[in-house]
């Protein structure tokens, strides 16, 4: 089996089991700007595991597209990546702990056919507030797990971030029948007999910024299965870079080196995945968040080609190679494929004229520390790297490894925060501004694009979600998530439920509320970190209510007549329409 064959069988699964197959969310979050990729499958899917209705049932099953990036200078061992794929099935108020547990083991057990004694299981282990989860261990019990392989872990709790829905969860571990490294070893320890597989969340809980916890509408189930983990694991192979996956492109380096480094083959075959994918959900390089993200992997992929003493010219064939062996489970990739290669080798280019002065730099100051027996590079140095040469701290990281040395990454930290706040400030100033100088029509257009946001969602799907906005006095336009071009059924659709609206005169009204309340009440909320724990909400009737500073008409009826003016592609997944109002 392999990991496409693994994905459908799951899928396949779960459908049987009364599951709606939905696609996965893009990379970067449509709503969440809190976080800068999916980190988890839960994310996209907050405001149903809140009760938002979610239109196609309450018992859903998905292939989640995640970037993790907390352990990036890890990847080049033998297991961190940061791009995976989660698989998930959903519970919206549907089922609970007994059938998701008895589906897990069947679907492991039987499906993929893995034998009862190569699996152990860890549940909640209780603390002050909530209690020991015995209800999950006697369903493992009942299903076959026998009571010394069921193990009460206090950490078995789940939440994405620091507020949200949460609840305990239940893991399960697959015995990679290595030896105990002690006789204590269990699915606790990470000696790496016990692989953690599957992850059933047991969502019943909200966590609010003041720490209290209070239980939500309804009882969710989140579980997520670790695609290349699982699909390595069933193919016995030690590390996912010896599965299908990974295979051809480390092959491929493994023949243009010069210099021999595994380790250096798996980063560069790793960041080079992982930064096509988030090209391809229409991420792009930049000093700032999410662009700086894709910035770091991409450099430090380069940095570590160089290292290999692979020709750079060697990249563009490599994305080629890359993009045809992951085709088939990603088809985005190969229809976006001139676009990746051109981000990409645009980024190499830019990185290639710094990186051999910003070495030549880094050895000036390794020999200066040599002297004076010194083994710690400042932060002040890793900045001056940074900033001059683009030198992300990763590859700054690496190369003083490689020297025996190591970096000061807090002060590195201390010092790059004071840049962005700088930078951030010039933004904020620009910002204000432009409110400032909201005229009349500018306010009507702002009101009109939370129609145009609310009647797309009934047009077109609850998948649509604002990707961007831009207002002038003489238009207003809006990107959104959305795949295909609109017909102009749904664009007269739309403009004939927005001028209904506007005819029915509407109030606007204006509400200041807390941060969780408003999204627990499933407000639309594009930019949440730019307001405070009280957030400024406008209401339109029950047509929409979003998170928004203003400011507003009072009522829809002054907005006049409004008209499409064009709708297009913005990048990929998201469209973008020009409207006016006449
Ligand atoms: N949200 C849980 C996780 O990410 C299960 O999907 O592990």
């Amino acid at each position: 089996m392999n990991a496409l064959e693994l994905r459908n069988k799951y899928l396949n699964f779960f459908e049987r089991h009364g599951h709606k197959v939905i696609p996965s969310a893009p990379l970067i979050p449509e709503n969440d700007p809190s976080v800068l990729f999916n980190t988890a499958g839960m994310q996209p899917l907050v405001p149903y595991l809140l009760g938002q209705k979610h239109p196609e049932g309450t018992r859903l099953t998905d292939y989640q597209k995640c970037v993790r990036t907390v352990d990036i200078d890890e990847v080049g061992d033998n297991r961190h990546l940061t791009y995976f794929e989660m698989l998930g099935n959903w519970s919206l108020g549907d089922y609970f702990k007994e059938e998701s547990i008895t589906m897990s083991f069947e679907f492991l057990t039987k499906e993929l056919e893995i034998p009862v004694d190569k699996l152990s299981v860890t549940c909640f282990g209780g603390n002050e507030t909530i209690g020991k989860d015995e209800e999950s261990a006697s369903y493992w019990e009942k299903a076959g797990i026998p009571k010394e392989r069921i193990y009460f872990l206090k950490d078995n709790w789940w939440i994405a971030g620091e507020t949200g829905p949460c609840g305990s969860d239940t893991e399960i571990f697959y015995d990679t029948g290595k030896p105990k490294c002690s006789p204590e070893c269990n699915p606790d320890c990470d000696c790496g007999k016990y692989v953690e597989i599957w992850n059933n969340v047991f969502m019943e809980f909200f966590k609010h910024e003041d720490g209290s916890i209070t239980p939500l509408s309804q009882k969710n189930v989140d579980t997520g299965l670790g695609l290349e983990r699982v699909n390595m694991l069933l193919q016995g192979k030690e590390t996912p870079y010896d599965t299908e996956i990974f295979i051809d492109v480390m092959k491929k380096l493994e023949e243009l080196e010069k210099q021999d480094d595994i380790y250096s083959r798996r980063v560069v075959a790793e960041h080079l995945r992982s930064s096509m994918m988030i090209i391809c959900d229409g991420g792009r390089p930049s000093n700032l968040d999410r662009g700086y993200v894709l910035r770091r992997l991409i450099r430090r992929m380069i940095r570590h080609m160089n290292k290999l003493q692979i020709d750079l010219n060697e990249l563009s064939n490599l994305i080629d190679l890359d993009i045809d062996v992951l085709k088939e489970m990603y088809p985005d990739l190969a229809k976006n494929r001139e676009q990746i290669k051109q981000v990409l080798l645009e980024e190499k280019d830019k990185f290639v004229k710094t990186l051999a002065h910003g070495e030549r730099e880094f050895e000036k100051e390794v020999n200066k520390l040599k002297t004076q027996g010194k083994d710690k590079i400042e932060g002040k140095v890793v900045f001056r790297l940074y900033d001059t040469y683009g030198f992300p701290p990763e590859v700054t990281g690496d190369l003083a490894k490689e020297n025996n040395m190591t970096i000061d990454m807090e002060g590195f930290k201390a010092l790059f925060k004071e840049h962005q706040e700088k930078s951030r400030a010039g933004s904020e100033q620009k910002f204000k501004g432009g409110l400032a100088s909201t005229g009349e029509m500018e306010t009507k257009y702002h009101t009109a694009t939370h129609l145009l946001n609310a009647a797309l969602k009934q047009v077109l799907g609850s998948h649509v979600h604002q990707r961007g906005s831009n207002i002038t006095s003489e238009r207003l336009r809006f990107d959104f998530s959305h795949d295909a071009k609109m017909t102009d059924e749904e664009k007269k659709a739309t403009e004939d439920l927005i001028n209904k609206w506007i005819e029915e005169a509407i109030p606007v009204e204006h509400f200041e509320m807390k941060k969780d309340e408003a999204i627990s009440q499933g407000a639309e909320a594009m930019f949440i970190e730019k307001y405070g724990d009280i957030v400024s909400v406008y209401k339109i009737g029950d047509v929409s209510l979003e998170l928004c500073g203003g400011p507003h008409v009072s009522n829809t009826s002054e907005l006049g007549h409004f008209k499409i003016k064009k709708e297009e592609s913005s990048s990929s997944g998201v469209r973008r329409i020009k409207a006016i109002l006449e």
